[in-house]
């Protein structure tokens, strides 16, 4: 491969790489940035963080608890564990899902250390007797707690130390709105920039030691869905290109052929995205169709779609979201090489008003809200 200019020497021979072979969790703890000034994009949000990180330093208290939203892959875990680095406490991981008892919270928060940082993700997942142990915990650094059972049961309160809870999740209407309350403060994460990610994977490459071109690293960041963690995985991918088809360089044009390989066109949506659409244009005729059809058109489950696939299709004006239903836009049409029918900016605007007269297959969340108590149940 001709060599240009502006490249970059080659270090030493290629190393044996030692994070290849691990699973997706390990290789996202290796590339995680570990202070606030590592961390990269979601500016205001940082910025904020920085203040509260440090008056809380100022002052001598616990943090105020904290509750991040937004998409997988977008940093919520990073940025918890940031938190516990800059303020100098421990760490301690958990989930909504694993406390299953009133008990098993407890346990976790009489075990807490002054000011630590307990991090609950998929927040929204945790049942709802665990919740409400919640509540005086947060709110007054107390548990009460029922001992025994029948006519010999007893409620115990117990001090605890100051903590700072930190939520994650992907589904912030799922959470119920007095847990969202005590929440002093609620930040949402915003996908990513082109640009951003660029630098991202730019940082990545240097950790795993990956010879990366600059338009490579921009042409990776543009096509990764505006999330940190797909760009790093996309650039891993791209890196076994490099390797095999070249001389382990990863150009810009070697990163273009390796992302279509992948099934990533240039718009950055993947097969499954293309499914979503396609499904929707062509069996729905754009629409507004209920995400329960879409879902079972695409043999996917309604969450994966509402929680990987749709924010980012949104957000990057694909679909919308109407009180009938998700509906196509003329890019989605032209994505998938259609056109939509003349009169389709009237029937958009009907969905996104009150509604045309026919039913759709479901109650669809209108705009703005997400999901339903009885989901929260489901799930
Ligand atoms: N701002 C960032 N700068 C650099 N790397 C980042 C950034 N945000 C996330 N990453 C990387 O992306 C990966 C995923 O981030 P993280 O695990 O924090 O996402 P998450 O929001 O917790 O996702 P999930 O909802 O799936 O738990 C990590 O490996 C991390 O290194
Ligand atoms: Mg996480």
């Amino acid at each position: 491969m001709p060599e240009s200019p502006e490249s970059v020497p080659p270090k030493e021979a290629p190393k044996e790489e030692p994070v290849a072979e691990m699973d997706a969790a390990a290789a996202d703890d290796s590339v995680r940035p570990g202070s606030l000034d590592d961390f990269i994009g979601q500016n205001e949000l940082r910025a904020n963080l920085r203040v509260y990180l440090g008056a809380a330093k100022e002052r001598g208290r616990a943090l105020d608890h904290v509750l991040f939203c937004g998409n997988p892959g977008l940093g919520k875990t990073t940025l918890a564990q940031i938190m516990a680095v800059e303020l100098g406490v421990n760490f301690v991981s958990t989930s909504g899902p694993v406390l299953e008892r009133a008990g098993d919270l407890a346990a976790i928060l009489t075990n807490l250390g002054r000011h630590d940082i307990l991090f609950v993700d998929e927040i929204h997942r945790m049942p709802i007797v665990v919740e409400e142990v919640l509540y005086p915990a947060m709110e007054d650094f107390k548990l009460d707690l029922v001992v025994g059972q029948g006519p010999a049961a007893r409620t115990v309160k117990i001090d605890l130390d100051p903590f700072t809870l930190v939520g994650a999740t992907t589904r912030m209407g799922l959470i119920s709105s007095p847990l969202r309350d005590r929440f002093g403060i609620v930040a949402h994460l915003e996908f990513y920039s082109a640009e951003d990610l660029a630098r991202v994977v730019r940082r990545t490459a240097t950790i795993l030691r990956v010879e990366l071109r600059p338009e490579a690293a921009i042409e990776i960041g543009r096509r990764a869905r505006g999330t940190p963690r797909i760009a790093n995985r996309l650039l891993r991918r791209v890196r076994d290109f490099a390797v095999m088809h070249g001389d382990g360089t990863v150009t810009g044009e070697l990163a273009s052929a390796a992302l279509t390989r992948m099934g990533v066109d240039d718009s950055g949506l993947d097969q499954m995205d293309r499914k979503l659409l396609k499904a929707l244009v062509n069996n729905f005729g754009g629409g507004p169709v209920g995400v329960k059809t879409l879902a079972v058109a695409c043999s996917e489950e309604v969450r994966t779609i509402e929680d990987i696939y749709e924010p980012f299709l949104i957000q990057s004006g694909f679909i919308k979201r109407t009180s009938r239903g998700r509906m196509a836009t003329p890019k989605a049409f032209k994505h998938v090489g259609e056109r939509p029918p003349t009169d389709w900016l009237t029937m958009a605007e009907a969905a996104a008003g009150r509604g045309r007269s026919e039913p759709s297959d479901e109650q669809d969340a209108p705009e703005g809200t997400e999901g339903s108590e009885q989901e929260r149940n489901d799930s």
